[in-house]
């Protein structure tokens, strides 16, 4: 399960926001620590544990963003596409627990996989885009 591991380099998922990288370098560190799990398989109660610890941590970084966000002067389009990216995220992260509840069958790879799009690639590809409104980038 480690070999994904590589993905996850703290020095290209930083914004420059104290606050904000220090909350993804946890959610990273979550995401490590399923990936690195022998035990953390989907369904078993080391990965409810860890999806469920990740689901309210999302949700307060999340929250943290957005009110971070509305103080930039980022376009409002820009704000609300990155807000609903957020909310499509959570969503996904309630399917998963509900997927969990009622034993839905589901591939390891492909939890993972989305796993690693919520705390991963919504960095490099959404997140990274606050960089351009820092004041020191104005
Ligand atoms: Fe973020
Ligand atoms: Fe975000």
């Amino acid at each position: 399960m480690a070999q994904n591991t590589h993905l996850l380099n703290p020095g290209l998922l930083r914004i420059g926001i104290p606050q904000i990288d220090e909350e993804h370098r946890v959610l990273t560190g979550e995401f490590e620590r399923l990936l690195a799990d022998p035990d953390a398989s989907y369904g078993s109660e080391t990965f409810v544990t860890i999806v469920t610890q990740i689901a309210a941590s999302l949700r307060v970084h999340f929250s943290h963003e957005e009110d971070i966000m509305r103080t930039l002067p980022m376009p409002d389009e820009e704000l609300s596409r990155h807000i609903k990216a957020h909310d499509a995220i959570l969503a996904e992260c309630f399917q998963l627990q509900e997927a969990i509840m009622f034993d839905v069958p589901m591939s390891q790879s492909d939890v993972l996989l989305m796993i690693e799009r919520w705390l991963v690639t919504h960095v490099r590809t959404t997140d990274v885009k606050i960089r351009a409104y820092l004041p020191s980038k104005l």
